[in-house]
């Protein structure tokens, strides 16, 4: 059996679309409808009118799709695909927060489950974190989970106070200022091109911070020929294979070869074939959560209304 066949043929027969986050392994691309960061995944999601979304990406990221098309079935691969990040922060520890700094608006980065979003004011992702604190018009805000996201969003604003959640990537904290110091060494007329998960010393030594569509984009545009790469190795085998494709030349390098988030490559088209046969691993939330949770990515989603 050829499963890309079986998927595609199974995907027109029961009018399902396939969302892939570009962290998945590479693969997937080839049976999907959209492939790119959380922000474009979001909009795809509220916009589809198909009637099962496939999420290849991890459990956030099908509950979000699931809080803005509650009526569809939201299906994620690999049930144990989670976001070590998002796991860090729940409804008690953030309450504890909000108690610490009363009256403060809290901008939640969609890396996070559906629970904790339905106590926050808005959400976020890394391509529009700082559009977003700039909508609220204010020189204080809370941020969770991502401390490292949230004060690079403060480097980058006048006036405004972010005070963080103490979550982290495991994955992108795995590189060091000695990969850089490396880096600039063996490759340098390469730039370097980081994600805001990354620590605060990283993004200031870096050539261009920005979300892993940013990334991509600077890279594409860019007249550098060689890049060195400090976000998840998805990214790199994509903007290689698409350098490959369309003639580019240019060459993208891993940073360091342990940047593989492990939860986010759980999902593999074996799963995806059994998850549109059967409909399984179905995502679920209660009325009362969603009620509350989408509220917040709904209001993001119109921040964004005028951002290509
Ligand atoms: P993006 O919002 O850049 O897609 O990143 C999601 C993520 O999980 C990064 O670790
Ligand atoms: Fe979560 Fe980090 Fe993996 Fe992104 S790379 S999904 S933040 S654990």
């Amino acid at each position: 059996m050829d499963l890309r066949e079986e998927i595609l043929r199974l995907k027109e027969e029961k009018n399902a679309v396939i969302l892939t986050h570009c962290y998945q392994n590479v693969e997937i691309d080839d049976v999907s409808d959209f492939v790119g960061d959380s922000l474009y995944l979001s909009r795809a999601a509220a916009k589809t009118d198909a009637k099962i979304i496939v999420f290849a990406g991890v459990y956030f990221m099908a509950q979000s799709a699931k809080l803005l098309s509650p009526e569809k079935k939201v299906l994620l691969p690999n049930i144990n695909s989670g976001c070590l990040m998002s796991d860090m922060i729940d409804v008690n520890n953030l309450k504890q927060f909000k108690e610490q700094y009363p009256d403060i608006p809290v901008v939640c980065y969609v890396n996070s489950t559906a629970e904790v979003k339905a106590h926050c004011d808005i959400c976020c992702t890394s391509s529009n974190a700082i559009e977003i604190v700039k909508s609220l018009n204010t020189n204080k805000v809370l941020f969770v989970p991502d401390t490292y996201l949230g004060k690079w969003v403060e480097t980058k604003l006048k006036n405004v106070e972010v005070i963080t959640f103490n979550g982290f990537c495991p994955t992108h904290l795995r590189i060091r200022t000695t990969d850089i110091e490396k880096a600039r060494e063996q490759y340098p007329e390469a730039l370097i091109l980081a994600h805001p998960e990354c620590h605060t010393e990283i993004s200031k030594l870096a050539d261009f911070v920005g979300s892993t569509k940013d990334i991509m984009e600077f890279a594409k545009k860019s007249s550098k020929k060689q890049f060195v790469i400090a976000t998840e190795l998805g990214v790199v085998e994509r903007l290689n294979r698409d350098s490959k494709l369309y003639n580019w030349n240019k060459e993208f390098i891993l940073i360091n070869p342990n940047i593989i988030c492990p939860n986010m490559k759980q999902n593999t088209l074996e799963d995806i074939y059994n998850v549109l046969l059967n409909e399984t691993n179905e995502i679920t939330i209660s009325d009362e959560i969603r009620k509350r949770a989408v509220v917040s990515i709904e209001r993001m989603l119109k921040v964004g209304t005028n951002r290509k």
